[in-house]
């Protein structure tokens, strides 16, 4: 940090942007294996609150990975570094005022409380989108599952890499046994309550 002089206290700060866009920001950390519905409910999630006049942005693993974080990989360093660039720029979404939905399998507890103390405790909602091993590898919609059975891909999260499941998410959904629908309904009712303020 030498020769570093932030500027933070410089800046126009959240709650003039919030006002601007009549809206709360906040975090949503959607949390889950490789298949269990993250980024399906995380898109429909993106489209309910757009046409709610709130402005969003979308951070999804597969796309991050394409860009930003091209250079790692699926190691416990790489997630983690892959974590903590990722918590960084949804935390530059949330200081504009933008109500930024994040979709990660975010594996471990600890990489969930590194993003958790990057963004900071009160913006951070994190929903743990339920899916077993077993009926996500049923689904197998990117066909990795069986890659990763057959020994094709190391590391995988579930099989071959850890996966602890979050002990007391702000919200879980049993993608599951519950429709992609009916997930989305619940964490949309659960959410408007808290980014939506006045309207003209
Ligand atoms: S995280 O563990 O670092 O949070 P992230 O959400 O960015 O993962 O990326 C997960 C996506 O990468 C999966 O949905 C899948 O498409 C792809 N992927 C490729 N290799 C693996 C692997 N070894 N384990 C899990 N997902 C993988």
């Amino acid at each position: 940090m030498e020769n570093i002089h932030p500027i933070f206290d410089r800046i126009l700060d959240r709650s003039q942007k919030e006002r601007l866009l009549k809206q709360r920001a906040a975090v949503i950390w959607m949390v889950g294996l490789s298949g269990s519905g993250k980024s399906t409910i995380a898109q429909a999630l993106e489209k309910r609150l757009h046409q709610d006049g709130c402005l969003t942005q979308l951070l999804d693993g597969d796309n991050l990975r394409s860009g930003l974080n091209s250079n790692l990989g699926f190691s416990e360093e790489d997630r983690r570094e892959n974590l903590r660039r990722s918590a960084e720029t949804a935390k530059l979404f949330l200081n504009c005022g933008i109500i930024t939905i994040c979709s990660f399998i975010s594996p471990t507890a600890e990489v969930r409380e590194r993003a958790k103390s990057i963004i900071g405790e009160a913006d951070f909602l994190e929903v743990h989108v339920k899916c077993s091993f077993d009926a996500c590898a049923k689904r197998d919609v990117k066909g990795l599952y069986a890659k990763a059975l057959r020994g094709e891909i190391k590391n995988f999260t579930g099989l071959d890499a850890p996966f602890e499941e979050p002990q007391n998410p702000w919200l879980q959904l049993n993608s599951e046994e519950e429709s992609e629908e009916a997930c989305v309904e619940l964490l949309y009712t659960k959410l408007i309550q808290r980014v939506k303020t006045q309207q003209d």
